[in-house]
Parts: structure tokens; sequence; C-alpha cells
């Protein structure tokens, strides 16, 4: 949700922690902030808006001379969008930045800082006020640390100066946190992307150890008792976390859907038993949020029909409140791309707790939800910044269509493989059309509200659709059965009105093409998105190759993804990072 970075060593932290705070942009962007410490004072500057402008009022004031610093980008969950608000937050001795949401404010108030002046409405200021007392009253960091973090409850990752110590402190609580390793300089970071310019190795954190990082070493401990702990090496590569020639991280990700397709699928293809074999559970749950819900629908239709397996989908916010009956016979599989959305992670504990097996699709491979899943299976879709997933999604897909694939195999079910390998050939093929779809959306572009149907399987990628276009193009758009829609919503279907079909699956093709007629005699405006070219004319044909069901939705997505995006444009809308969204929900 937010993005934290912080930094100790010989280099001046201002321009580490301003091109730290860049990358993690997508995290959350309405206001920012940065401290920065030397032996005698801490010196704090945020602003409102996008990193843009806290760069500009860095460049406007005298900074000091530092040697440590911590700095966050917000996006804001308790208290408005304010100067007040943002991180770092200071309560005298301590100054803090904080990813994640603490739950008992209102009672750490009234029990330790009754007549404390605050001066935000966030969370984070309470956790800083209360670090403060405790520092006060017991004189040493550790002991304070160790009473403050018992006392919450919540999620945290924070950063946190101490200003008459010469070190950093880091503790993180279900919410994401890596330390990273230079030489003779040492970062946290809310990912690997923010520090990748200057190192590649770092140590996870798990929940409740505290790291001192000081100029010359880094100390994680718990209970007083010092961990040794693993240093991992990155493979990122700082390109990957850069637009490149594209205008746009979104457009550049989406051309990427061939080659992170290929190399999942060689992952996988070359060695099925990597996977998991489903045909021992007689019942899936999917739980996932946002697009990787709709990838387990499409996942939902191809293990049901290929694989005979019975598949509920949910979004987490919803399952890990509601009575669920499990079998022993049930898996949970979670999808998350970045591996920390703090409902999905909630679900997944929450299967865990029935000692029910659970599955990750996950992209971040140092993510929570792979560390708690008991199976795990990566997509490698490489990083991924724009705020609107593409490229995930579709390997996410692809992983359902792999897990489809080896369970039909196992229980000596009808399969056909032989077309997997041609999908990357197809997207190319797509990706050659851009003119072709920049034309099209002229007809959408200006439109308020816009229906997709389909039906089936065809109607799991409408939702995805539609969800990219509420993204990204700020167009209210609903994603409806086909034939649901005469059920009431029909109503609002007016003269030129756009409604995106959807038609590929040749079992319910005619269906929908009966509720096509239904809303065009109504004055519709419909944009067929198909597989079949003999299919007699709408408004607008879109024609996708024709591959087997199992593959044919990661064709047909793609169309949606680039659709959006060029409406997007056109609509003059900030694709990369659309208002009030942020790419990773680390809170509920
Ligand atoms: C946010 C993003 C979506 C994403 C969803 C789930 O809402 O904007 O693009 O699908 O979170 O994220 P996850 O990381 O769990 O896949």
């Amino acid at each position: 949700m937010c993005g934290i970075i912080g930094y100790i060593g010989k280099n001046n932290p201002k321009d580490i922690l301003l091109n730290g705070l860049k990358k993690l942009e997508y995290r959350g962007y309405d206001s920012a902030g940065i401290a920065l410490k030397n032996d005698n004072s801490v010196q704090v500057i945020k602003s409102v808006g996008k990193i843009s402008a806290l760069e500009e009022k860095l460049n406007r004031e005298e900074l000091i001379s530092a040697n440590m610093g911590i700095a966050h980008t917000r996006w804001a969950t308790h208290g408005n969008v304010t100067l007040e608000n943002a991180h770092p937050q200071v309560a005298n001795k301590i100054t803090l930045v904080h990813n994640g949401i603490i739950e008992n404010t209102k009672e750490l108030k009234e029990k330790f800082l009754p007549t404390y002046q605050f001066k935000s409405a966030t969370d984070t200021e309470v956790i800083a006020a209360l670090l403060d007392k405790f520092y006060e009253e017991e004189k040493d960091i550790f002991m304070a640390l160790s009473k403050t973090l018992n006392n919450l409850k919540g999620s945290y990752a924070l950063g946190i100066l101490v200003s008459d110590i010469n070190k950093l402190y880091a503790v993180r609580k279900n919410s994401p946190l890596i330390v990273g390793i230079g030489k003779n300089e040492y970062f946290i970071a809310s990912d690997i992307s923010a520090i990748i310019n200057y190192t590649n190795k770092y140590m996870l954190l798990n929940d409740d150890e505290i790291c001192e990082l000081s100029y010359e070493s880094v100390e994680v401990s718990k209970d007083g008792v010092i961990i040794d702990k693993e240093v991992k090496t990155s493979d990122l590569i700082d390109e990957d976390t850069t637009k490149g020639s594209y205008e746009h991280f979104m457009l550049k990700e989406i051309m990427e859907e061939d080659k992170v397709f290929e190399k999942t699928l060689d992952k996988y293809l070359n060695n099925m038993d990597l996977l998991l074999d489903l045909k021992n559970y007689n019942e899936i749950h999917i739980v996932a949020c946002g697009s990787a819900m709709y990838a387990g629908m499409i996942g939902k239709s191809l293990l049901e029909e290929y694989a005979d397996i019975k598949v509920s989908v949910e979004c987490a916010s919803e399952y890990r409140y509601k009575k669920i009956f499990y079998t022993d016979k049930t898996l949970v599989i979670l999808i998350s791309q970045s591996g920390e959305t703090a409902d999905t992670i909630a679900a997944l504990r929450k299967a865990n707790d029935a000692s029910i097996d659970t599955l990750a699709i996950v992209n971040v491979k140092t993510s929570t939800i792979a560390r708690l899943a008991k199976y795990k299976l990566f997509i490698e879709a490489g990083v991924e910044v724009a705020v609107a997933t593409t490229k995930a999604y579709l390997l996410q897909v692809l992983l359902l269509v792999l897990l489809t694939i080896k369970t039909a195999k196992s229980k000596g079910l009808a399969v056909d493989v032989s077309e997997i390998k041609e999908i990357p050939k197809y997207l190319r093929e797509i990706f050659t059309r851009k003119d072709e779809f920049r034309g099209i959306v002229k007809e959408i572009a200006h439109s308020e509200d816009i229906f997709f149907i389909g039906r089936q399987i065809d109607y799991a990628m409408s939702l995805e659709g539609s969800l990219k276009l509420k993204e990204v193009a700020y167009i209210h758009s609903e994603a409806y059965q086909a034939g649901e829609l005469k059920h009431g919503t029909i109503s609002l279907i007016e003269e030129n009105m756009p409604v995106i079909a959807i038609v590929t699956d040749d079992d319910i093709k005619d269906k929908t093409l009966s509720n096509i007629i239904e809303v065009k005699s109504r004055g519709a405006k419909v944009i067929l998105i198909t597989n079949d070219n003999f299919l007699e004319k709408s408004d607008i044909n879109i024609v996708v190759p024709k591959v087997n069901k199992l593959y044919q939705s990661m064709l047909v997505v793609p169309v949606l993804q680039l659709i959006a995006y060029y409406t997007a444009m056109m609509r003059g809308c900030e694709i990369d990072k659309p208002k009030n969204l942020a790419k990773s929900v680390t809170v509920e």
C-alpha cells in the first residue's frame, strides 16, 4: 500500500531515498516524505501529491548533510491526504515511516497517551508517540521497541530513526519489508526494486524480529537473541524496473506477455512434476482479489470442464469472514501477483488454521503468501509496475491451464496440449494490430457507461475486460452474463451505448448471438470480440486467432487490455497510477 525505503552508509541518502521512492511509487502516491539524520539533528520534509512534488521541495530546501534517512510514499488509510498525515511521523526523539494499519489506536491512546497532543490523524503517529514514551521510560531502544510491538494490533512495516542513536531500526508484521546489504551501506525497502540500483543482496525479516542497521553492520534479533539470517541474491535487473522506450509501464508489460509466457511455459512444460496434481481433491476454493480473482474464474471454467473438479471462486475479503465448509479433500488456491494482498493472506491463514491444503500462485517469490502456503507455484512475470495488472494476470491463467492439463492427464481425461506452444506467436500477431485497436477505442472513449457481455468462460473474460476499463480509463462499465441482461439491466441500454460482446465458446455461441441481437435492437453499438471469422458482422468485429478453449482466453484478454490502455490514453488518464488505486493492497 505504502512504500518504504531507508538508508544508512557513506553516501548521501537523499538521492538514494528519492530514487527508491520513485521505484515504490506504484504502491501509493498521494503524498510523500523523507527524514534525513546526522549526529546532531533530524530533518523532515514532506509534500502532498506525487514524488515529483517532494523532489521539487527537496531541491528548494537547504538540507542537512546526513548519513542516514527514511522515506515514504503514501496511500492514505487513517486520515485524509494532508501534509500533517504524510509520513514520516515524528514524536519527540522518534521519527518513523509505516506501511500497514494499526487497529487498536483508540485503546492505545486512552491507555498510554491520554494527554498527548496528536498533530495528525494517523495511526502511525500513535506508534511514534508510544515508542517515544517507552524509550523515555526504559532508556533502552530494544526494550522500548519490544514493549511497543507487544501493544500493537494490526500490521506494520516500520523504518525508525531515534534522534540520539546513530542507527536505523526496522521491524515488520504482516507487511513487507526487506533489508538490503551493500558495501558498507545498508537499506530497508518495501521491495527489492527500490534498491536494486545499489545492491542485489538482501535479507528477509520475519514478524517481530528487530533489525538494527549501523554504518558497519546489520544485526537482527528476536527477544534479545541474535538471529543468523540468510543473505539472498535477487536476479532482478534495473532495466526491469524502467519503462525503456515505452510511454507507460502498462504498455511495456502487455508487450512482454509473449516472452514471460514462454519463460513460464518452459519452466513447467519441461517439468510437469513441479505442478501439483489436483486429482486427490474433490473440491477447490480459488480465493483472490481483483484481476487475480478473475483469472480464477477462467481457472474454474477450465478445471471443471477438463479436469472434472468442482471449483468455487470467491473474493478474499468475503471468504475470510464467512463460514466455510471444508472437507478433508478441499484444496484452497490463493492467487496473488504481489503475494502481499492483506485479504488474500487472511484467507490463506484461515485455510492453514483449519489444516486445509493450500496452494499459492504468486509472482513475488519472497512474499508472505509464498511463505505461508503449503504448496507454491511461481509465475515468471518479472517485475510488474503498472498498478493495473496485465502480464501477471495472463500468467496466472497459464498456471491454472497447466494445472488443468496436469490433473486431466493424471485422471486419464482427454486434453489437447498441441497448441499451447503456439500462444506466444499468436500474441505477437495480436500486438502488431495496435492501430486497429487504437481506431476502435474512438467508439468508446467518450462513453460514460459500457457493458461487457459473455457466457461461461467468455463471461469470465468480460469481467477482466470491464475491470481494466474501470481501473485505467475511469469508464463505468459492467460485465454481465449475456443471458441475464434481459432480467432488468437491459433497461439501461440506450442508443449508441457500447456493448462489448465476447463470443469464443462454440458450445454457447448461438445463445450469446441472440443476446447481441437483443441489445442491438435497443440501439446498442456492439463491438464483438470473437475467434470466428464467419460470424455475422456486428458494428465492429475483432477477430482473434481461434485456438482450443483451454487457451483461448489468453488471446482475448490481451486485446481487452489494449482496448483499456488506448481508451485511457485517449481520455488523458494517468495510466500507470490510476487515481485512488494502489498495486499492492496490504490493508483490509
Ligand atoms: C489491486 C490491483 C489489481 C490486483 C489486485 C490483487 O487491486 O490494482 O491489479 O489484481 O490488487 O493484487 P494481487 O497482488 O493480490 O494479485
